[in-house]
This record gives C-alpha cells, sequence and structure tokens, in this order.
C-alpha cells in the first residue's frame, strides 16, 4: 500500500523539537502582550479578492503563490499568504476603528505561499504578526520597530540587522516612480525586466543579477525624494529609535513583496542563513483600510517567520536540549499496582508535576528503560507488597538513590524534591 509523505514545501514538528518551537513563538509574542496588545484569531482561508486587492496583483506573493480555490458554494477562496490583510479586513467588518486607537492586535498562525522550497523558504509557515491601527504617529512607528527587536533580543538572538528605510506615501511616491521610470526606460534591460518596470519599477531596484545591478548604481532612491511629511515622520521616527538605543542600517533600496506599504518599512535580517535571510519584515501600510473599502485610517505592523526564527537560533548555537517530557514516572508492577498507577500518576499532574505512566503491562526493566526515555527525574515503583504497605519507591534517576515514601505523602515529597 502506498504511504503519504508531508506535501512538498512542508515538514512536520515533533517532540521534542516542537517544544522549543513552542517556547520561541510564545516568546516572540511576549513583549507585544506587554505593550498591550490583544490576540486576535481570523480564518485560515479568506476570500481571494481580499488578498488581490489588499497584498496587490503584482506581487508575486498573489500572482504566483496563492493556494486558491472554489468552494463547494462556488465561491472563490485562497488559504491566507499573510495575516495583515485578514487583520485589516476583521479590523473594518466590526468597526474596530469606532473605538479607542490605536487598535492593537496580535496574531499567531500558518501561511500558505506556493514557493519554490528550499531552506527557510517552505509553502507552509508560521508567523507571528502584530498590527497597530489607527494612528499616524512617528512614535508608534518607533514602539513596534522597537518590538520587533525585542522579540529577537528575548531569544537571545544577536546576528540580526535591522534594515529601515521610507516608502513615501500617496503624495510622494507616484513622482517618485515616474521619475525612476524614466531612468529605468534608458537602461539596456531584457523585456521581462521592462515590464516589470512598468508595473512595479521599485521591485527592479531588489534585481541582484549583476548585469542590472551594476546599472542601477545611480538609480534615484525613493529616500531622497519624500515629501516634507514623509521626511519629517521619518527624521521623527529616527529619533525616537535613537533615544530607545535601537540601531539599524539605513536601506533605501529595501523592497518588500507586498504592495501595501506607505512611508516607515523595514526588514531584520540574520546573517546565518543564505539565500531566505529575512527573520521578519513590516511597515506603514496607511492606503490599505481604505483599499479594502474601510475608514482612511493608517495603520503599521510587522510579521516574525518562526520557522527562519528557528534556524537562526540554532545557526547562533542558541538551540539547546528540548526540555524533558515529564519529571515523574510512575512504573507499576503487578495487578493491584497497575489499577492504581493511573490515578497516582493523575495525583501527581493535580499538583503541577509532569507526570507519566508506564502502559502497556511492561516489566521492570522495559518500564525503567521507559521512565529514563521520558526525562523525568523521578521514578515512581510501586509493587504489590508495597502498596501493600502503604508505601512506594522513590527513584532519583540521575543518582539511582532510592527510598520508600508513604503514598499518603508521595505528591508533597516529589513536589519538594523537584523544587
Ligand atoms: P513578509 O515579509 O512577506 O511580510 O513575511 C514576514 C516574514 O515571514 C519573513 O520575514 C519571513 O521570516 C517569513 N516568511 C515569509 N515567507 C516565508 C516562507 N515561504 N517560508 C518561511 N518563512 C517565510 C508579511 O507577511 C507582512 N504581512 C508583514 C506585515 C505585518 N507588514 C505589516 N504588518
Amino acid at each position: 500500500m502506498t504511504t503519504f509523505t508531508a506535501p512538498k514545501g512542508t515538514f512536520d514538528t515533533l517532540p521534542p523539537e516542537s517544544a522549543t518551537f513552542l517556547a520561541v513563538r510564545d516568546a516572540l509574542t511576549a513583549p507585544l502582550r506587554a505593550a498591550g496588545y490583544g490576540y486576535i484569531e481570523t480564518p485560515v482561508f479568506e476570500d481571494t479578492a481580499l488578498f488581490a486587492r489588499g497584498v496587490g496583483e503584482s506581487t508575486d506573493v498573489v500572482s504566483k503563490e496563492m493556494y486558491t480555490f472554489d468552494d463547494r458554494g462556488g465561491r472563490s477562496l485562497t488559504l491566507r499568504p499573510e495575516l495583515t490583510a485578514g487583520v485589516m479586513r476583521a479590523f473594518i467588518e466590526h468597526k474596530l476603528y469606532a473605538g479607542q486607537l490605536p487598535v492593537k492586535l496580535y496574531a499567531v498562525g500558518s501561511n500558505f505561499r506556493y514557493e519554490r522550497p528550499q531552506a527557510g523558504r517552505y509553502r507552509h509557515f508560521t508567523q507571528v504578526d502584530m498590527e497597530a491601527l489607527g494612528v499616524d504617529d512617528p512614535a508608534l512607528d518607533a514602539e513596534v520597530v522597537q518590538l520587533a527587536v525585542a522579540g529577537f533580543r528575548a531569544i537571545k538572538l544577536e546576528n540580526f540587522e535591522l534594515q529601515l528605510t521610507s516608502l513615501g506615501d500617496a503624495n510622494c511616491r507616484p513622482q517618485y516612480r515616474e521619475k525612476l521610470q524614466s531612468f529605468l526606460a534608458g537602461l539596456d534591460l531584457d523585456e521581462e525586466t521592462r515590464r516589470r518596470a512598468a508595473i512595479n519599477p521599485l521591485r527592479v531596484l531588489d534585481d541582484k543579477r549583476p548585469e542590472v545591478a551594476k546599472q542601477l548604481t545611480d538609480a534615484p532612491l525613493m529616500v531622497d525624494h519624500l515629501c516634507d511629511d514623509c521626511r519629517k515622520h521619518y527624521d521623527e521616527v529616527r529619533e525616537h529609535l535613537r533615544d530607545l538605543g535601537v540601531q539599524w542600517v539605513e536601506a533605501p533600496r529595501l523592497v518588500r513583496g507586498l504592495d501595501y506599504y506607505t512611508k516607515t518599512t523595514f526588514e531584520l535580517v540574520h546573517n546565518g542563513l543564505g539565500a531566505q535571510s529575512a527573520i521578519g519584515g513590516g511597515g506603514r501600510y496607511d492606503g490599505l483600510s481604505k483599499e479594502l473599502g474601510g475608514p482612511d485610517v493608517s495603520g503599521i505592523g510587522y510579521a516574525v517567520g518562526v520557522d527562519r526564527t528557528l534556524l537562526a537560533l540554532r545557526a547562533e548555537g542558541l538551540i539547546g536540549d528540548p526540555p524533558a517530557r515529564v519529571q515523574a514516572f510512575v512504573v507499576p508492577l503487578g495487578d493491584e499496582a497497575r489499577r492504581r498507577g493511573l490515578q497516582i500518576v493523575t495525583d501527581l499532574r493535580a499538583a503541577q508535576i509532569p507526570a507519566d505512566l508506564s502502559y502497556g503491562g511492561k516489566g521492570l526493566k522495559g518500564a525503567m528503560k521507559a521512565a529514563d526515555r521520558s526525562g523525568a527525574r523521578y521514578a515512581v515503583v510501586i509493587g504489590d507488597r508495597d502498596l501493600a504497605d502503604g508505601t512506594a519507591q522513590l527513584k532519583d534517576l540521575t543518582t539511582s538513590d532510592q527510598r520508600a515514601v508513604p503514598l499518603t505523602d508521595l505528591t508533597r515529597t516529589v513536589k519538594e524534591l523537584l523544587s
């Protein structure tokens, strides 16, 4: 019979490594909770048009990478390629803009992009995402950028860089775009690149091919063509970041893969990951709410790739041994002991002691092997004779010391020994 494997570009996260995945995911969200961001959960699929309009038709994400399907009712749905559009949809649908602003939200979850899989690039991946909606204030931009950095610092990551720029707004970007387009028109570019220049000239700036890159050294840059408002905004963001001690490098050629960005835009890039080096990215998106039929309010946020963050931690040697699965392991021997074993392990768990039990009628040898493998510090061995005496044998699995403990004292004793 044929067996199945996880689909191309996807992978399973299994114990014990999955404990690290959960710990990292939680550590990345802790600074957000401390800053008053509330958890939001949105559907894994949305109307296809939400992403087409929100993320942008000209992006690779929308034009080439979406998992789109018709449901049985004939609706075109798409597995979310990112979280921002769905969060914004919920913000508009539930009129969150009518309450106190900014609305601060964070989300954690699966995203799907039909990309060419390689190390750090998957078709199913997990993001920690945050959005601060409804207020256009450089201090808020600085908070968002600082929180992105704080998340990585919380997990002790060091070898990453914050790349920062401003992409202007609806006032200055169209003029800059024209300037860039006329510059690109004078270059020796292939047909496909010309086409790209016509649709999204900014993306050409990111072209890494030497024959293109060398022609781009004198290309006009957005940061040099910001309108007064955007320039002032960007200057203030940087002043706040300086105050907060956040370091960055100016990245005037930074190009994001999603079309909604305006003004402050950033990426966090790790130097130990090869080609897929962005561990997080985000920015302001002041036109998105309006584009999606909502009020004309601003927004800013970022997302961190949890899977890539794990790779970055590994690259820095920061992934230690996963924690033990349980701390106590009950080994019942004999029929009566087996009958009582489940009760004893349940009592231990009720006292917040992670505990497991030897199942399947194993003999002493097999059960002690299971106890060792569980990573538990203590084994609670109970034979029928111990039971008759109202005791259990408590064995320290690191030193092999063993002593009899009254069953009535067992939970308290284990708890004390573990504390
Ligand atoms: P993004 O840059 O497309 O931004 O994705 C954010 C992060 O998700 C990336 O830096 C990367 O770590 C991770 N990521 C993206 N694609 C993949 C993939 N195929 N495999 C593994 N990891 C991946 C956004 O998604 C925006 N929604 C961020 C944002 C929030 N902007 C404003 N608010």
